[in-house]
């Protein structure tokens, strides 16, 4: 006893993570971890459904971990009568030498995959959850290294601790912040250490970009403002990508008057960053646009105070743009990518734009704004036309649109307008492994009559009545777009996690980042891209 005491105190003593200094962290929000640490390892291993009381069915990796350890963990699991249910965890002490922890998760049911209802692989999605739970509970008991069993699919199994450990504490003192945790896959049974590690790696960075999306869009908006914005992505960027930083007199001369209608309210200037990733030589790139409203108050047409602190997420289709980017880059697909992102505070003001003010957008269409909390449209408009200028092969946007999304469809799935089949297809199937869905919506000429029926101008930027609201704010943009393969994602239902997504913590969610990687990978093998 007195000798456990001693070892829980050393231990806490050990645990000195450093940071950077405060300045640095405020300014940037990102923390770096220091190398010096105690660390105590754990080992979460996969078991399969199974009503039997008398035998366990154990993943490959967890089989063989049993076999070296002369069946103690088989015998300890069958001690209790109830089988382990999937999402169920049972943790284990002294089992090993080399373990503090050994924690056993349930998987689900053996062989399950693809169901059609859900439009989700269920195998995958169940092994994220489960060693999602796994690393959260070690974290809780103090264990700072820990192995994971791959569950027979190690991608989903990176995903799912990668993007289970994450936390934006940057901003709290040091204790109140979440101890950090290494994470690493448990090959040592493995027939192909390496093949294992790569698909290891390559969940791993898919995570990363999420959490790359989920860091920006948590970041407090006086500290992320567009200027801000636009450093961190050269930061977190510019040695994979060339990062342009255009200013609100570029956007001037550009003709962009639709975008700028919604900046002039707020004293930080406009930004509109142009990205290129060239993993392969090519004319038509990929491109994609994303929303960044660093924070949408609705600017006149002023939004309710109660939970406006969540609009500082309002650039979270941005964000999904530079997450995606990111891990592309990091997995350095062989693909040709631009994005375009125009960044700007919606704010009331003397300077600010008055409902029933007319604008004009860079392709020359006036648009009558009555309603200035309708701005996420109004920046993408220019957006969507400076980027037809670079003959993409596809154009695919992703805003915090419309309220209207979420009330359709809340956090079950993003969104979808397009005018291709093929290019919906393609998302979906990429949706289907990334386990972050995907619902199409129409681009009915019926939500274009409601915004061309306009007083002043060609356009309105509402669409008279709150029916349809998504569908109305997808035909105004379609007003801006010529390409054949335009993909827009209305993301604002999915914006933030309540607990729906059990392998995503509480908070900015960084969706649809991964399915969008799965998709320009998918994109990727076809020819032209
Ligand atoms: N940023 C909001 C949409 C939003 C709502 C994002 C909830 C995330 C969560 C957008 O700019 C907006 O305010 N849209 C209005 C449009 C309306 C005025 C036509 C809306 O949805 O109410
Ligand atoms: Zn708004
Ligand atoms: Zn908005």
């Amino acid at each position: 006893m007195a000798a456990s005491i001693v070892k829980r105190v050393s231990r806490v003593k050990k645990l000195n993570v450093s940071h950077i200094s405060a300045r640095y962290k405020l300014l940037t929000g990102f923390r770096h971890f220091s190398t010096s640490k105690q660390w105590n390892k754990a080992l979460v291993l996969g078991v399969y459904e199974n009503e039997s009381t008398d035998s366990i069915d154990f993943t490959g990796t967890a089989r063989k971990f049993d076999e070296k350890a002369d069946g103690k963990i088989s015998q300890l699991l069958l001690t209790v009568k109830k089988p382990l249910k999937c999402g169920k965890t049972r943790t284990l002490h002294a089992v090993d030498p080399e373990f503090s922890s050994v924690l056993v998760t349930c998987i689900g049911k053996r062989g399950e995959g693809y169901d059609e209802l859900e439009t989700v692989d269920k195998g995958r999605e169940s092994i994220r959850a489960a060693v999602a739970k796994a690393v959260l509970q070690l974290r809780e008991l103090g264990e700072n290294e820990i192995e994971v069993d791959s569950c027979g699919d190690t991608e989903a199994s990176a995903e799912g601790c990668h993007l289970a450990l994450f936390s934006y504490d940057d901003l709290k003192a040091e204790k109140s912040r979440k101890p950090a945790v290494r994470i690493s896959c448990a090959t040592r049974y493995s027939q192909d250490k390496n093949s294992m590690e790569k698909e290891w790696r390559k969940g791993a960075i898919l995570a990363e970009g999420q959490n790359l999306s989920r860091r920006l869009m948590e970041m407090p908006a006086n500290l992320l403002t567009p200027t801000k914005f636009a450093e961190i992505i050269k930061e977190q960027l510019a040695d994979k990508c060339e990062v342009l930083v255009r200013d609100k007199d570029w956007a001037e001369s550009m003709k962009m008057g639709s975008f700028l209608s919604v900046a002039r309210g707020s004293v930080e200037p406009p930004v509109f960053l142009e990205i290129e990733y060239k993993g392969r030589q090519s004319d038509s790139p990929l491109a994609l646009v994303g929303k960044g409203v660093t924070f949408d108050t609705g600017g006149i047409s002023i939004k309710p105070s109660q939970g406006m602190d969540a609009m500082r997420g309002d650039m979270g289709g941005a964000a999904c743009v530079a997450g995606s980017l990111l891990s592309v880059s990091k997995l350095q697909l062989p693909v040709h990518v631009k994005a375009f992102i125009p960044l700007c505070e919606n704010m009331p003001s003397g300077s600010a734009t008055k409902p029933g003010d007319v604008v004009t957008a860079m392709n020359g269409k006036t648009i009558q704004v009555d309603n200035t909390d309708a701005e996420g449209r109004l920046i993408l408009a220019d957006a969507l036309c400076y980027s037809e200028q670079f003959n993409p092969s596809l154009i695919l946007d992703m805003a915090t649109l419309t309220g209207a999304i979420d009330v359709a469809l809340g956090a079950g799935a993003a969104g979808v307008f397009t005018n291709s089949e093929n290019m919906w297809n393609k998302l979906q199937k990429a949706s289907v492994r990334s386990g972050d869905r995907v619902w199409r919506m129409p681009l009915f000429n019926h939500y274009t009559k409601k915004i061309t029926e306009c007083q002043l101008a060609d356009l309105n930027n509402i669409g008279g009545s709150r029916s349809g609201g998504a569908c109305t704010a997808a035909a105004f943009l379609k007003e801006f777009v010529n390409n054949k393969n335009w993909l827009h994602l209305d993301i604002a239902g999915v914006m933030s996690n309540s607990g729906d997504v059990a392998y995503l913590g509480k908070g900015m969610s960084g969706r649809p980042t991964r399915t969008v990687i799965e998709f320009i990978n998918l994109m990727s093998k076809e020819t032209n891209n």
